[in-house]
């Protein structure tokens, strides 16, 4: 099908997104076309353009966080029907390997080639000027249809908004399960989130979720400050060292149970501050991504260790996405999950760019891409 696309045709050098005509082909085995609704715009596909994470290959069809209708199934697509809404989980999981079975489905092994830019039987899905077109987490929802694996896709129930639904893809799960799933979070703690984008503010509403006490955002951009506030943060600050001076004062100079990170590029010098906010025994989190060749890292190991801390990543919040999903879309059915304030501005496809030059300025939440033809 001859449809448009936002492709980088030379990633990591700060190109910016070329939108221009694209073939995607029908499914094969085991794969599904699906008519996006929306797509939401996350800093994992700056950091495509920007070279936070390079890619040995072009073009590349962007984006990752998406939901939309079926319109049409490949063989061995079980369980699935030509209408059925759907969100694409950023990383698919088989349900078969090992880490799937032991519910860490966001480590399954079909993760390992989200950034091939091949199907997973390594051939291409989208085509471009002649060339075989790469897809940012076999998904490329920066087009109107896409061509997914079925293990990428989740059933959800139709009075779900799709523009909303599309969120579940990466920004809500990923920040939600941060709190809820990776950082263990507690009845009653004191948590500190650094960095309210899509993510942070997700990781936001998971500590609200959880029952945490005292809720410190922190981001420098006073609009995500009020946003946190508005979403459940107890207090919003621009900097660490105004954030260490509450955590300070609300646990009588015990530290924060737990420190997560969300900000757009993790840097090697946010980890230590992040550690003297911490408690003896407490949980950092780490979900932002950093600069792929980082090595460098500023930490005091002796206090680490004697501390008993605990530094865990976080990979899409830790979440199982075949439980998670549909327990999302029920959590915002029921008005436990904010989605609809989630996104501060829509676009057209055609004005990706100043989607992603809003989201680096701190101007949204989330900026969605809208496909309403
Ligand atoms: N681990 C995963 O599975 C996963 C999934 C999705 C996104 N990510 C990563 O999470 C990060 C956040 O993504 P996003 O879409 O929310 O980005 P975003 O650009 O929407 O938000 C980042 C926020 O961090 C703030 N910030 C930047 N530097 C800061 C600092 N030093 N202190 C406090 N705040 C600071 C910015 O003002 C901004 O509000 C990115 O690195 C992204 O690649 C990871
Ligand atoms: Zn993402
Ligand atoms: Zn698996």
């Amino acid at each position: 099908m001859k449809t448009k696309g936002a492709l980088l045709w030379e990633p990591g050098t700060n190109s910016g997104w070329s939108v221009e005509e694209i073939e995607v082909d029908p499914p094969k085995r085991r794969e599904v076309m699906v008519k996006l609704a929306a797509s939401g715009i996350c800093h994992s596909d700056q950091h495509l353009d920007d070279g936070v994470i390079p890619l040995p290959w072009s073009p590349v069809l962007g984006g990752h966080e998406g939901a939309g209708v079926v319109t049409e199934l490949g063989p061995e697509t079980e369980g699935l029907e030509v209408g059925d809404h759907v969100v694409l989980s950023f990383l698919p999981s088989c349900g078969r390997c090992k880490m799937c079975v032991s519910g860490k489905s966001n480590m399954c092994d079909l993760g390992n080639g989200v950034l091939a830019g091949v199907a997973p039987d390594g051939t291409h899905r989208v085509h471009a000027r002649g060339k075989g077109v790469g897809c940012m987490s076999y998904l490329g929802t920066f087009a109107p249809y896409v061509t997914v694996p079925v293990d990428a896709v989740v059933k959800i129930e139709k009075d779900i908004p799709l523009d909303k639904a599309a969120l579940i893809g990466c920004g809500v799960p990923t920040g939600w399960g941060s709190s809820v799933y990776a950082a263990d979070m507690q009845l009653g703690d004191t948590v500190v989130i650094v960095g309210i984008g899509g993510v942070g503010i997700n990781a936001v509403q998971g500590a609200r979720h959880k029952g945490a006490r005292n809720i410190i955002a922190i981001d420098p951009v006073p609009f995500k400050q009020e946003q946190a506030q508005a979403f459940g943060a107890t207090h919003a600050v621009g900097s660490y060292e105004e954030a260490a001076k509450l955590v300070e004062q609300m646990t009588n100079g015990q530290g924060a149970d737990r420190v997560i990170i969300t900000v757009g590029v993790a840097y090697g010098n946010l980890l230590n501050p992040a550690q003297e906010m911490t408690r003896r025994g407490g949980v950092m989190v780490l979900t932002s991504a950093a600069p792929i060749m980082q090595r460098d890292m500023e930490f005091d190991l002796f206090t680490f260790a004697m501390s008993g801390k605990r530094l865990q990543g976080s990979l899409y919040g830790t979440t199982n996405s075949r439980n998670d999903i549909p327990l999302m879309t029920e959590l915002y059915r029921t008005g436990q999950l904010k989605l609809d304030e989630l996104i501060t501005k829509t676009y057209k496809l055609e004005d990706i760019n100043q989607a992603f030059t809003d989201m680096q300025e701190g101007k949204n939440l989330r900026g969605v891409i809208m496909y309403d033809d």
